[in-house]
């Protein structure tokens, strides 16, 4: 896909900007990685990976049911807060063709061509209060994009609001604790993978900065019981490897798709590194020798990833 395939506007200049080479949205000033064709290329990988992980479908819960449960009056409605490339919303929107399906990015880089009960908007949710209605949606589906929020309780409360009765939150993060052969190393020297654990480390101190909480992904759960307005909380777990080490088939192809997210999203932290003040030398030392970790693993890398799902009362 080219810009021209992806752009829904007329003129980029009003949605994007250049951050040390590379696009960026306008909209929001904490969320740094960039939003051009390699971060939706990335996406596409997280989204087959995301499939496998939640057994070949796009969704944890007994989201069908409430989609399709016959005799509710009112139109059903899904949203995608953090839609990105919008491939999740598209094809929920494939999936349920009787139900309105909205994303909502920072960036205007979805396809034009989408089914007719499909849409994208813009909006920075990174605020006390989100322009939507109370009880307007039966679905939302936050993923992977904690770290454009500044207070990730706030945004969940914000939801909460938006979401029906009966309806349900699905919330997924990938941790940013870098996982090597299976432990969270403390120290990058026990890691066995040092390029690997300086990168992370020096990611999750950008986003400190920046004021991203980086343990919101391990706490999903109690941030979801913390809004008291949920029944039938899950929370769930996966370690996904990054690479090609895994002997298990299923897992095999997860590491692969993974290794190509990694191998996209390793360059993409470059502006928000170079941003931070890091020099540009040791930020492509950071990227290298992080890289040289994916590439000859001594120590196999992985990832958790957070899943959490749970209905309104
Ligand atoms: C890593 S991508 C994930 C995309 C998609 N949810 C997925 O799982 O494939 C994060 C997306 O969240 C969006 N995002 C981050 N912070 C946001 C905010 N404050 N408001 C709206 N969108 C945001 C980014 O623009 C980006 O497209």
């Amino acid at each position: 896909m080219s810009d021209e395939d992806t752009f829904v506007g007329e003129d980029a200049s009003r949605y994007f900007t250049q951050l040390h080479g590379r696009r960026r949205n306008v909209l929001n000033e904490r969320y740094m990685l960039p939003a051009d064709e390699d971060e939706i290329r990335r996406y596409s990988y997280h989204h087959r990976i995301l499939q496998f992980v939640c057994a070949g479908r796009n969704y944890v819960g007994p989201v069908k049911e409430v989609l399709t449960y016959p005799g509710v009056k009112h139109k059903r409605r899904v949203l995608d807060v953090g839609t990105g490339g919008g491939l999740w919303a598209i094809e929920m929107a494939d999936e349920f063709p009787r139900v309105d399906v909205t994303g909502v990015d920072l960036a205007p880089i979805q396809p034009r061509e989408v089914p007719p009960n499909c849409s994208f908007e813009l909006c920075d949710l990174d605020g006390p209060e989100l322009p939507y209605s109370n009880h307007a949606y039966d679905i939302i589906h936050a993923r992977s994009m904690h770290t454009g929020i500044g207070n990730y309780q706030q945004f969940v409360n914000e939801l909460t609001r938006m979401l029906r009765p009966g309806g349900i939150l699905i919330l997924i993060e990938p941790d940013s604790q870098p996982v090597v052969d299976g432990k969270r190393p403390q120290t990058s020297y026990a890691s066995g993978a040092p390029g690997w654990f300086a990168l992370w480390e020096a990611y999750r101190n950008c986003l400190t900065r920046k004021g991203v909480d980086v343990n919101v992904p391990s706490h999903l759960g109690a941030i979801i019981r913390q809004t008291g307005a949920y029944e039938k909380i899950r929370v769930q777990e996966a370690s996904i490897p990054i690479g090609f080490w895994p002997k298990d088939e299923t897992l095999l192809t997860i590491g692969q798709l993974a290794w190509m997210e990694y191998d996209h999203l390793l360059p993409a932290m470059r502006p928000m590194l170079l941003e931070a003040g890091i020099p540009e030398w040791k930020v492509k030392v950071l990227i290298e020798d992080a890289h040289r970790d994916m590439y000859e693993p001594v120590m196999p890398p992985s990832v958790r990833l957070h899943v959490v799902h749970a209905i309104k009362k």
